[in-house]
Protein backbone atom coordinates (compact mmCIF):
# COMPACT_ATOMS: atom_id res chain seq x y z
CA UNK A 1 0.00 0.00 0.00
CA UNK A 2 1.40 3.39 -0.23
CA UNK A 3 2.87 5.65 2.30
CA UNK A 4 2.12 8.71 0.80
CA UNK A 5 -0.54 11.20 3.10
CA UNK A 6 -4.19 11.03 1.26
CA UNK A 7 -6.17 14.18 0.53
CA UNK A 8 -9.79 12.10 1.31
CA UNK A 9 -8.90 10.48 5.09
CA UNK A 10 -6.24 9.90 7.43
CA UNK A 11 -2.41 8.71 7.31
CA UNK A 12 -3.35 5.44 8.12
CA UNK A 13 0.36 3.69 6.58
CA UNK A 14 2.35 4.95 9.21
CA UNK A 15 1.20 4.61 12.25
CA UNK A 16 -2.23 2.89 11.87
CA UNK A 17 -4.09 3.41 15.43
CA UNK A 18 -5.09 0.30 17.74
CA UNK A 19 -7.87 -1.50 16.30
CA UNK A 20 -8.53 -5.19 15.37
CA UNK A 21 -7.57 -5.21 11.80
CA UNK A 22 -4.75 -6.43 9.72
CA UNK A 23 -3.46 -5.13 6.75
CA UNK A 24 -5.75 -3.79 3.92
CA UNK A 25 -6.96 -5.92 1.71
CA UNK A 26 -5.04 -6.16 -1.66
CA UNK A 27 -7.96 -5.62 -3.77
CA UNK A 28 -11.03 -3.69 -2.17
CA UNK A 29 -13.55 -4.75 -4.69
CA UNK A 30 -13.16 -8.19 -4.17
CA UNK A 31 -15.55 -10.13 -2.11
CA UNK A 32 -14.85 -13.33 -0.02
CA UNK A 33 -17.31 -15.85 -0.76
CA UNK A 34 -16.81 -16.67 2.98
CA UNK A 35 -18.36 -13.63 4.34
CA UNK A 36 -20.81 -12.87 1.43
CA UNK A 37 -24.04 -15.00 0.44
CA UNK A 38 -23.49 -17.07 -1.88
CA UNK A 39 -24.98 -15.83 -5.09
CA UNK A 40 -23.52 -12.18 -4.04
CA UNK A 41 -21.26 -11.21 -7.39
CA UNK A 42 -19.51 -8.19 -8.69
CA UNK A 43 -21.24 -7.44 -12.34
CA UNK A 44 -18.64 -6.53 -14.77
CA UNK A 45 -19.82 -3.15 -14.23
CA UNK A 46 -18.95 -3.27 -11.22
CA UNK A 47 -22.36 -3.14 -8.93
CA UNK A 48 -22.66 -5.78 -6.74
CA UNK A 49 -25.85 -7.96 -7.14
CA UNK A 50 -27.49 -10.78 -5.32
CA UNK A 51 -30.16 -12.85 -6.68
CA UNK A 52 -29.30 -11.52 -9.82
CA UNK A 53 -30.50 -8.25 -8.80
CA UNK A 54 -27.80 -5.18 -8.51
CA UNK A 55 -27.94 -3.29 -5.24
CA UNK A 56 -28.67 0.02 -6.49
CA UNK A 57 -31.76 -1.32 -7.83
CA UNK A 58 -32.84 -3.17 -4.34
CA UNK A 59 -31.78 0.33 -2.96
CA UNK A 60 -34.35 2.45 -5.25
CA UNK A 61 -37.14 -0.16 -4.50
CA UNK A 62 -36.94 -0.77 -0.92
CA UNK A 63 -34.63 1.86 0.58
CA UNK A 64 -31.78 2.09 3.12
CA UNK A 65 -31.44 0.25 5.65
CA UNK A 66 -32.70 -3.17 4.80
CA UNK A 67 -31.45 -6.66 5.49
CA UNK A 68 -31.27 -8.75 2.01
CA UNK A 69 -31.50 -12.57 2.06
CA UNK A 70 -30.38 -14.69 -0.15
CA UNK A 71 -33.08 -17.30 -0.74
CA UNK A 72 -31.35 -19.66 -2.34
CA UNK A 73 -28.51 -19.61 0.50
CA UNK A 74 -30.31 -20.11 2.72
CA UNK A 75 -32.26 -23.12 1.62
CA UNK A 76 -28.72 -24.64 0.61
CA UNK A 77 -27.72 -24.42 4.51
CA UNK A 78 -30.79 -25.99 5.78
CA UNK A 79 -29.74 -28.71 3.01
CA UNK A 80 -26.56 -29.20 3.95
CA UNK A 81 -27.31 -29.46 8.17
CA UNK A 82 -30.50 -32.36 6.61
CA UNK A 83 -27.90 -34.06 4.87
CA UNK A 84 -25.20 -33.99 6.79
CA UNK A 85 -26.66 -35.52 9.94
CA UNK A 86 -29.34 -37.68 7.96
CA UNK A 87 -32.32 -39.44 9.04
CA UNK A 88 -30.77 -40.48 12.15
CA UNK A 89 -30.58 -36.81 13.63
CA UNK A 90 -32.57 -33.68 13.35
CA UNK A 91 -31.77 -30.73 12.95
CA UNK A 92 -33.44 -27.47 14.97
CA UNK A 93 -33.08 -23.99 13.42
CA UNK A 94 -32.68 -21.56 15.96
CA UNK A 95 -35.47 -19.09 15.31
CA UNK A 96 -34.07 -16.59 17.57
CA UNK A 97 -31.06 -16.05 15.22
CA UNK A 98 -34.02 -14.60 12.96
CA UNK A 99 -37.61 -15.63 12.51
CA UNK A 100 -40.29 -14.98 9.99
CA UNK A 101 -43.18 -16.67 8.36
CA UNK A 102 -41.39 -16.83 5.24
CA UNK A 103 -38.60 -18.55 6.90
CA UNK A 104 -40.59 -20.81 8.80
CA UNK A 105 -42.33 -22.21 5.67
CA UNK A 106 -38.64 -22.18 3.96
CA UNK A 107 -37.24 -24.28 6.66
CA UNK A 108 -40.25 -26.88 6.72
CA UNK A 109 -40.00 -27.60 3.11
CA UNK A 110 -36.16 -28.49 3.60
CA UNK A 111 -36.97 -30.59 6.49
CA UNK A 112 -36.02 -28.67 9.10
CA UNK A 113 -37.24 -28.59 12.46
CA UNK A 114 -37.34 -25.01 14.59
CA UNK A 115 -36.38 -24.11 18.03
CA UNK A 116 -38.81 -21.26 19.81
CA UNK A 117 -37.44 -19.30 22.93
CA UNK A 118 -40.90 -17.23 23.85
CA UNK A 119 -44.95 -17.49 23.08
CA UNK A 120 -43.88 -14.85 20.05
CA UNK A 121 -41.56 -17.37 18.53
CA UNK A 122 -44.14 -19.75 18.79
CA UNK A 123 -47.07 -17.98 17.29
CA UNK A 124 -44.81 -16.94 14.22
CA UNK A 125 -44.12 -21.37 14.10
CA UNK A 126 -47.60 -21.77 13.82
CA UNK A 127 -49.04 -19.16 11.63
CA UNK A 128 -46.60 -20.27 9.12
CA UNK A 129 -48.00 -23.88 9.42
CA UNK A 130 -44.86 -25.37 11.52
CA UNK A 131 -46.27 -28.84 12.15
CA UNK A 132 -46.59 -28.80 16.33
CA UNK A 133 -44.54 -31.89 16.41
CA UNK A 134 -41.44 -30.66 15.10
CA UNK A 135 -40.89 -27.22 17.59
CA UNK A 136 -38.94 -27.54 20.58
CA UNK A 137 -40.02 -25.13 23.08
CA UNK A 138 -37.11 -23.18 24.91
CA UNK A 139 -35.97 -20.79 27.25
CA UNK A 140 -35.35 -20.38 31.29
CA UNK A 141 -38.65 -18.83 32.30
CA UNK A 142 -41.19 -19.78 30.31
CA UNK A 143 -44.57 -18.32 31.92
CA UNK A 144 -47.63 -20.33 32.67
CA UNK A 145 -49.67 -19.23 29.60
CA UNK A 146 -46.62 -20.30 26.76
CA UNK A 147 -46.43 -23.34 28.75
CA UNK A 148 -50.38 -23.84 28.26
CA UNK A 149 -50.01 -22.76 24.97
CA UNK A 150 -47.30 -24.87 23.97
CA UNK A 151 -48.78 -27.95 25.49
CA UNK A 152 -52.51 -27.60 23.90
CA UNK A 153 -50.68 -26.59 20.34
CA UNK A 154 -48.89 -30.33 20.85
CA UNK A 155 -45.16 -28.92 20.54
CA UNK A 156 -42.64 -32.20 19.97
CA UNK A 157 -41.09 -31.45 23.37
CA UNK A 158 -40.30 -28.64 26.09
CA UNK A 159 -36.86 -28.21 26.95
CA UNK A 160 -36.95 -27.77 31.19
CA UNK A 161 -34.72 -25.21 32.58
CA UNK A 162 -35.16 -25.49 36.05
CA UNK A 163 -36.80 -27.41 39.23
CA UNK A 164 -39.87 -24.87 39.05
CA UNK A 165 -40.30 -25.81 35.49
CA UNK A 166 -40.46 -29.62 35.80
CA UNK A 167 -43.66 -29.22 38.28
CA UNK A 168 -45.01 -26.57 36.36
CA UNK A 169 -44.94 -28.34 33.17
CA UNK A 170 -46.12 -31.42 34.52
CA UNK A 171 -48.90 -29.92 36.40
CA UNK A 172 -50.11 -27.75 33.13
CA UNK A 173 -50.13 -30.86 31.57
CA UNK A 174 -51.89 -33.17 33.70
CA UNK A 175 -54.59 -30.65 33.87
CA UNK A 176 -54.68 -30.48 30.03
CA UNK A 177 -54.95 -34.31 30.18
CA UNK A 178 -51.82 -34.71 28.17
CA UNK A 179 -48.16 -36.51 28.74
CA UNK A 180 -46.06 -34.15 27.30
CA UNK A 181 -42.61 -35.25 26.00
CA UNK A 182 -39.60 -33.25 27.23
CA UNK A 183 -35.68 -32.82 27.51
CA UNK A 184 -34.00 -31.72 30.34
CA UNK A 185 -31.38 -28.74 29.53
CA UNK A 186 -28.47 -29.59 31.74
CA UNK A 187 -24.99 -27.40 32.35
CA UNK A 188 -22.06 -29.18 31.54
CA UNK A 189 -19.70 -27.16 32.99
CA UNK A 190 -17.91 -26.19 29.93
CA UNK A 191 -17.01 -22.44 29.50
CA UNK A 192 -17.08 -22.08 25.49
CA UNK A 193 -14.01 -19.95 23.87
CA UNK A 194 -16.46 -17.14 23.30
CA UNK A 195 -17.72 -13.99 24.48
CA UNK A 196 -18.63 -14.20 28.21
CA UNK A 197 -22.30 -12.86 27.57
CA UNK A 198 -22.82 -15.39 25.24
CA UNK A 199 -21.57 -18.57 26.97
CA UNK A 200 -23.97 -20.27 28.47
CA UNK A 201 -22.65 -23.90 29.95
CA UNK A 202 -20.36 -22.96 32.29
CA UNK A 203 -22.22 -22.92 35.73
CA UNK A 204 -22.13 -19.26 36.98
CA UNK A 205 -25.06 -18.25 34.66
CA UNK A 206 -29.14 -18.74 34.54
CA UNK A 207 -29.56 -21.60 32.52
CA UNK A 208 -30.54 -24.93 32.67
CA UNK A 209 -29.71 -27.27 35.67
CA UNK A 210 -25.85 -28.09 36.80
CA UNK A 211 -24.63 -31.79 36.23
CA UNK A 212 -21.87 -30.64 39.20
CA UNK A 213 -23.37 -32.30 42.79
CA UNK A 214 -25.75 -34.85 41.26
CA UNK A 215 -28.44 -31.85 40.38
CA UNK A 216 -29.13 -32.88 37.43
CA UNK A 217 -29.63 -36.59 38.08
CA UNK A 218 -32.07 -35.19 40.71
CA UNK A 219 -33.75 -33.95 37.92
CA UNK A 220 -34.10 -36.94 35.74
CA UNK A 221 -35.61 -38.37 39.28
CA UNK A 222 -38.26 -36.13 39.79
CA UNK A 223 -38.92 -35.54 36.03
CA UNK A 224 -39.17 -39.33 35.33
CA UNK A 225 -41.59 -39.63 38.88
CA UNK A 226 -44.32 -37.44 36.88
CA UNK A 227 -47.23 -38.24 34.91
CA UNK A 228 -47.98 -34.82 32.84
CA UNK A 229 -43.67 -35.78 31.23
CA UNK A 230 -42.18 -38.09 28.91
CA UNK A 231 -38.50 -37.51 29.57
CA UNK A 232 -37.20 -37.99 26.21
CA UNK A 233 -33.32 -37.10 26.63
CA UNK A 234 -31.29 -34.41 27.85
CA UNK A 235 -30.03 -31.08 26.32
CA UNK A 236 -27.09 -29.06 26.34
CA UNK A 237 -26.15 -25.92 24.58
CA UNK A 238 -22.28 -24.58 25.55
CA UNK A 239 -22.77 -20.72 23.78
CA UNK A 240 -22.56 -19.23 20.41
CA UNK A 241 -19.81 -18.47 18.06
CA UNK A 242 -17.36 -21.36 18.67
CA UNK A 243 -15.11 -22.57 16.26
CA UNK A 244 -13.35 -25.30 18.48
CA UNK A 245 -15.09 -28.55 18.67
CA UNK A 246 -13.46 -29.55 22.05
CA UNK A 247 -16.47 -27.90 24.23
CA UNK A 248 -18.89 -29.85 22.47
CA UNK A 249 -16.70 -33.08 22.65
CA UNK A 250 -16.92 -32.53 26.55
CA UNK A 251 -20.49 -31.65 26.67
CA UNK A 252 -21.04 -34.83 24.55
CA UNK A 253 -18.98 -36.81 26.71
CA UNK A 254 -20.52 -35.29 30.08
CA UNK A 255 -24.76 -35.86 28.86
CA UNK A 256 -23.74 -39.61 28.03
CA UNK A 257 -22.32 -39.75 31.34
CA UNK A 258 -25.69 -38.80 32.50
CA UNK A 259 -27.26 -41.32 30.38
CA UNK A 260 -25.49 -44.01 31.61
CA UNK A 261 -26.11 -42.87 34.90
CA UNK A 262 -29.81 -42.50 34.45
CA UNK A 263 -29.51 -46.37 32.81
CA UNK A 264 -28.16 -47.29 36.07
CA UNK A 265 -30.43 -46.17 38.85
CA UNK A 266 -33.69 -46.14 36.68
CA UNK A 267 -33.32 -48.98 34.02
CA UNK A 268 -33.58 -46.57 31.52
CA UNK A 269 -31.97 -45.34 28.25
CA UNK A 270 -33.16 -42.03 27.71
CA UNK A 271 -33.33 -42.19 23.45
CA UNK A 272 -32.30 -38.79 22.55
CA UNK A 273 -29.43 -35.91 23.48
CA UNK A 274 -29.44 -32.69 22.21
CA UNK A 275 -26.06 -30.80 22.04
CA UNK A 276 -27.72 -27.57 20.93
CA UNK A 277 -26.65 -24.90 18.94
CA UNK A 278 -23.48 -22.10 18.97
CA UNK A 279 -21.44 -23.01 15.47
CA UNK A 280 -19.21 -19.84 14.21
CA UNK A 281 -19.73 -18.42 10.83
CA UNK A 282 -16.94 -16.05 9.25
CA UNK A 283 -17.96 -12.58 10.48
CA UNK A 284 -14.72 -11.51 8.36
CA UNK A 285 -11.94 -13.55 6.48
CA UNK A 286 -9.79 -14.40 9.68
CA UNK A 287 -12.77 -16.61 10.60
CA UNK A 288 -12.28 -20.23 9.52
CA UNK A 289 -15.91 -21.83 10.42
CA UNK A 290 -16.36 -25.71 9.96
CA UNK A 291 -18.90 -27.23 7.41
CA UNK A 292 -21.87 -29.03 8.71
CA UNK A 293 -20.95 -32.24 7.13
CA UNK A 294 -17.10 -31.99 9.62
CA UNK A 295 -19.47 -31.18 12.77
CA UNK A 296 -22.09 -34.07 12.11
CA UNK A 297 -19.29 -36.60 11.55
CA UNK A 298 -17.33 -35.06 14.94
CA UNK A 299 -20.23 -35.32 16.86
CA UNK A 300 -22.01 -38.64 15.50
CA UNK A 301 -18.16 -40.16 16.09
CA UNK A 302 -17.87 -38.40 19.87
CA UNK A 303 -21.07 -39.55 20.71
CA UNK A 304 -20.80 -43.30 19.41
CA UNK A 305 -18.02 -43.40 20.72
CA UNK A 306 -18.88 -42.26 24.47
CA UNK A 307 -21.96 -44.91 23.98
CA UNK A 308 -19.88 -47.67 23.20
CA UNK A 309 -17.98 -47.18 26.50
CA UNK A 310 -20.76 -46.69 28.44
CA UNK A 311 -23.08 -49.72 27.47
CA UNK A 312 -25.43 -47.75 26.06
CA UNK A 313 -27.86 -47.67 22.91
CA UNK A 314 -26.50 -44.83 20.47
CA UNK A 315 -29.45 -42.38 21.37
CA UNK A 316 -30.65 -39.87 18.64
CA UNK A 317 -28.66 -36.95 18.25
CA UNK A 318 -30.52 -33.40 17.99
CA UNK A 319 -28.80 -29.92 17.23
CA UNK A 320 -29.75 -26.50 16.92
CA UNK A 321 -27.96 -24.39 14.56
CA UNK A 322 -29.14 -20.52 14.03
CA UNK A 323 -26.51 -18.17 12.85
CA UNK A 324 -24.48 -20.79 11.19
CA UNK A 325 -27.96 -21.36 8.67
CA UNK A 326 -29.04 -17.51 9.00
CA UNK A 327 -26.06 -15.92 9.28
CA UNK A 328 -24.19 -15.53 6.33
CA UNK A 329 -27.08 -15.20 3.72
CA UNK A 330 -27.87 -11.90 4.64
CA UNK A 331 -25.71 -8.33 4.30
CA UNK A 332 -27.18 -4.98 5.51
CA UNK A 333 -27.02 -2.30 2.56
CA UNK A 334 -26.82 1.31 3.88
CA UNK A 335 -26.40 4.82 2.00
CA UNK A 336 -23.38 6.99 3.07
CA UNK A 337 -24.61 10.07 4.74
CA UNK A 338 -21.31 11.61 6.16
CA UNK A 339 -17.64 11.15 5.65
CA UNK A 340 -15.54 12.62 8.30
CA UNK A 341 -11.89 12.37 8.14
CA UNK A 342 -9.86 12.54 11.54
CA UNK A 343 -6.30 13.51 10.89
CA UNK A 344 -4.29 10.70 12.18
CA UNK A 345 -6.71 8.38 13.56
CA UNK A 346 -9.23 6.91 11.14
CA UNK A 347 -12.56 8.32 8.78
CA UNK A 348 -15.90 8.55 10.12
CA UNK A 349 -18.44 7.24 7.91
CA UNK A 350 -22.17 7.13 8.96
CA UNK A 351 -25.06 5.15 7.26
CA UNK A 352 -28.32 5.31 7.70
CA UNK A 353 -28.83 3.01 9.92
CA UNK A 354 -26.56 1.40 13.29
CA UNK A 355 -27.00 0.29 16.18
CA UNK A 356 -30.67 0.05 16.37
CA UNK A 357 -30.26 -2.80 12.91
CA UNK A 358 -27.29 -4.05 14.22
CA UNK A 359 -26.40 -4.26 17.96
CA UNK A 360 -23.86 -6.83 17.61
CA UNK A 361 -20.88 -4.35 17.57
CA UNK A 362 -21.55 -2.05 20.89
CA UNK A 363 -22.97 -5.23 22.72
CA UNK A 364 -20.30 -8.21 22.06
CA UNK A 365 -17.20 -5.90 20.33
CA UNK A 366 -18.59 -8.07 17.60
CA UNK A 367 -16.27 -7.75 14.03
CA UNK A 368 -17.48 -6.95 10.56
CA UNK A 369 -16.32 -6.21 7.39
CA UNK A 370 -17.58 -3.51 4.84
CA UNK A 371 -17.54 -2.91 1.10
CA UNK A 372 -18.50 -0.52 -1.31
CA UNK A 373 -20.91 -2.00 -3.44
CA UNK A 374 -22.75 0.88 -5.61
CA UNK A 375 -19.49 0.93 -7.55
CA UNK A 376 -16.27 -0.44 -7.90
CA UNK A 377 -13.30 1.80 -6.76
CA UNK A 378 -9.83 2.00 -7.69
CA UNK A 379 -8.59 4.45 -4.95
CA UNK A 380 -6.29 3.11 -2.26
CA UNK A 381 -7.71 1.73 1.12
CA UNK A 382 -8.49 4.65 3.94
CA UNK A 383 -9.05 3.04 7.50
CA UNK A 384 -12.79 3.87 8.48
CA UNK A 385 -15.04 2.81 11.32
CA UNK A 386 -18.53 3.02 10.12
CA UNK A 387 -21.12 4.67 12.32
CA UNK A 388 -24.77 4.80 12.53
CA UNK A 389 -27.14 7.80 12.94
CA UNK A 390 -27.83 7.41 16.62
CA UNK A 391 -26.99 9.69 19.18
CA UNK A 392 -24.71 7.92 21.30
CA UNK A 393 -20.73 7.41 20.40
CA UNK A 394 -20.85 3.92 20.78
CA UNK A 395 -22.90 3.82 17.92
CA UNK A 396 -20.59 1.54 15.99
CA UNK A 397 -21.60 -1.07 13.38
CA UNK A 398 -18.25 -1.80 11.66
CA UNK A 399 -15.20 -1.04 14.53
CA UNK A 400 -12.35 -1.20 11.96
CA UNK A 401 -12.27 -1.78 8.15
CA UNK A 402 -11.19 -0.39 4.96
CA UNK A 403 -12.71 1.10 2.40
CA UNK A 404 -11.95 3.19 -1.32
CA UNK A 405 -10.57 6.82 -0.19
CA UNK A 406 -13.01 7.91 -2.90
CA UNK A 407 -15.79 7.30 -0.92
CA UNK A 408 -18.59 10.16 -0.95
CA UNK A 409 -22.54 10.63 0.71
CA UNK A 410 -24.71 8.61 -1.68
CA UNK A 411 -22.31 5.35 -2.17
CA UNK A 412 -24.45 2.35 -1.16
CA UNK A 413 -22.26 0.35 1.64
CA UNK A 414 -23.00 -3.28 2.35
CA UNK A 415 -22.15 -5.07 5.90
CA UNK A 416 -21.70 -9.22 5.38
CA UNK A 417 -23.40 -11.73 7.38
CA UNK A 418 -26.05 -9.57 9.04
CA UNK A 419 -28.32 -12.57 8.92
CA UNK A 420 -28.19 -13.44 12.54
CA UNK A 421 -28.94 -11.37 15.70
CA UNK A 422 -29.50 -8.65 13.63
CA UNK A 423 -33.08 -8.01 12.92
CA UNK A 424 -33.99 -10.29 15.82
CA UNK A 425 -32.60 -8.08 18.33
CA UNK A 426 -33.29 -4.65 16.20
CA UNK A 427 -34.96 -2.00 18.34
CA UNK A 428 -36.33 1.45 17.88
CA UNK A 429 -33.58 3.56 19.65
CA UNK A 430 -34.13 6.92 18.92
CA UNK A 431 -37.46 6.17 17.46
CA UNK A 432 -35.57 4.21 14.53
CA UNK A 433 -38.03 2.19 11.98
CA UNK A 434 -36.71 -1.44 11.82
CA UNK A 435 -35.87 -2.28 8.43
CA UNK A 436 -37.07 -4.60 5.71
CA UNK A 437 -35.98 -8.10 5.04
CA UNK A 438 -35.98 -8.37 1.87
CA UNK A 439 -35.51 -12.00 0.52
CA UNK A 440 -33.71 -12.30 -3.30
CA UNK A 441 -33.94 -15.18 -5.06
CA UNK A 442 -33.66 -15.83 -9.10
CA UNK A 443 -33.93 -12.47 -9.92
CA UNK A 444 -37.00 -11.50 -7.99
CA UNK A 445 -36.99 -10.02 -4.90
CA UNK A 446 -39.73 -9.81 -2.45
CA UNK A 447 -40.40 -8.07 1.71
CA UNK A 448 -40.84 -10.58 4.09
CA UNK A 449 -40.52 -8.38 7.10
CA UNK A 450 -41.51 -4.70 6.18
CA UNK A 451 -40.38 -1.36 7.19
CA UNK A 452 -41.69 0.07 10.60
CA UNK A 453 -43.69 2.97 9.80
CA UNK A 454 -44.11 6.17 12.12
CA UNK A 455 -47.83 4.59 12.36
CA UNK A 456 -46.31 1.71 13.61
CA UNK A 457 -44.81 3.91 16.47
CA UNK A 458 -47.54 5.91 17.06
CA UNK A 459 -50.02 3.12 17.46
CA UNK A 460 -48.17 1.28 20.25
CA UNK A 461 -48.02 4.85 21.90
CA UNK A 462 -51.54 5.32 23.43
CA UNK A 463 -51.06 7.90 25.80
N1 LIG B 1 -30.04 -23.51 21.14
C1 LIG B 1 -30.13 -22.81 22.29
C2 LIG B 1 -30.71 -23.45 23.47
C3 LIG B 1 -29.67 -21.48 22.34
O1 LIG B 1 -29.76 -20.82 23.48
C4 LIG B 1 -29.14 -20.89 21.17
C5 LIG B 1 -28.67 -19.52 21.19
C6 LIG B 1 -29.07 -21.65 20.00
C7 LIG B 1 -29.52 -22.96 20.03
C8 LIG B 1 -28.56 -21.11 18.70
O2 LIG B 1 -27.24 -20.68 18.78
P1 LIG B 1 -26.47 -20.30 17.42
O3 LIG B 1 -26.31 -21.55 16.59
O4 LIG B 1 -27.30 -19.30 16.72
O5 LIG B 1 -25.19 -19.74 17.90
N2 LIG B 1 -27.31 -12.75 20.54
C9 LIG B 1 -26.04 -13.47 20.52
C10 LIG B 1 -26.26 -14.94 20.43
C11 LIG B 1 -27.15 -15.48 21.53
C12 LIG B 1 -27.38 -16.93 21.37
C13 LIG B 1 -28.42 -17.40 22.32
N3 LIG B 1 -28.76 -18.78 22.21
C14 LIG B 1 -25.22 -12.96 19.33
O6 LIG B 1 -25.66 -12.05 18.64
O7 LIG B 1 -24.11 -13.43 19.12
Amino acid sequence: MSRSAHPAGPRHADVLPEGHYSAPPADLNALDPKVWARTVTRTPEGVVSVGGIEVTRLAEEFGTPAYFVDEADFRARCRAWREAFGSEADVFYAGKAFLSRAVVRWLHEEGLNLDVCSGGELATALAAGMPAENIAFHGNNKTPAEIERAVEAGVGRIVLDSFQEIARVAHIAERLGRRQRVQIRVTVGVEAHTHEFIATAHEDQKFGIALAGGQAAEAVRRALKLDGLELIGIHSHIGSQIFDMAGFEVSARRVVQLLAEVRDEHGVELPEIDLGGGLGIAYTSDDDPREPHEIAEALNEIVARECAAAGLRKPRISVEPGRAIVGPTAFTLYEVGTVKPLEGLRTYVSVDGGMSDNIRTALYDAEYTVALVSRSSDAEPMLVRVVGKHCESGDIVVRDAFLPADLAPGDLIAVPATGAYCRSMASNYNHALRPPVVAVDDGAARVIVRRETEEDLLRLDVG
